[in-house]
């Protein structure tokens, strides 16, 4: 088995959020089988808005020195997986892991090693229709750096108040997912 460095980008603004207890059991599955992991939660950190310079793209840096450009440069460029989680807003990703998507616009002419990327969301709402646009969201993104793919999602719907995700299957396919991480 391959020891791999896992990199979880948990964009809930909540403390105690739903989608990030999903990521935390995902992340202890992936500890359990040998993994090593790092959680970032976007709370508190200052993130600003891409500004669509495209500097990055002769510099491989963003003009933007926040906490957007260290999690880019120092955590996501050499992460083996990477894992988004993220609250539902209006069917879609949270705005702030967007923004980070968009801010990781660097990576896309450096030699990133992630080959597998992972899809945790918590929804108000149950079914498909509740995660698959924000998916897609990913993927589009995912499609822009061909090396990649995305891996496997988890979705815990049914949650609305903090804490609400804890009795819902998605926190075993959580676990189970990270820990089948070969
Ligand atoms: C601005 C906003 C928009 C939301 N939109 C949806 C939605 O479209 N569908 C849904 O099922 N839940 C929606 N919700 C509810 C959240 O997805 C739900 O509370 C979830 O548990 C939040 O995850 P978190 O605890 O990780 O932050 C929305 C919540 C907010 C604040």
């Amino acid at each position: 088995m391959m020891h791999k460095n896992i990199l979880i980008l948990s964009t809930s603004p909540r403390k105690h959020s739903n989608s990030d207890a999903l990521a935390e059991e995902f992340a202890k599955g992936a500890r359990e089988a040998g993994h090593d992991v790092e959680k970032i939660s976007l709370i508190g950190k200052e993130i600003q808005f891409c500004r669509g310079c495209l500097a990055c793209q002769k510099t491989k840096r963003c003009v933007i020195h926040d906490d957007a450009d260290k999690i880019v440069q120092e955590k996501m460029l050499h992460a083996d997986v990477l894992v988004f989680a993220t609250p539902i807003y209006y069917y879609e990703m949270s705005g702030q892991m967007k923004t980070l998507l968009d801010r990781a616009n660097p990576l896309y002419t450096c030699d990133y090693a992630f080959r597998e990327v992972y899809f945790i969301a918590a929804a108000a709402e149950d079914g498909d229709e509740v995660w698959t646009r924000a998916a897609n969201g990913l993927e589009g993104w995912i499609a822009c750096f061909p090396k990649a793919r995305l891996s496997g999602v988890i979705f815990g719907g049914n949650a609305t108040d903090t804490g609400t995700v804890q009795c819902n299957p998605a926190m075993k396919k959580a676990f189970d997912a990270g820990k089948a991480i070969q």
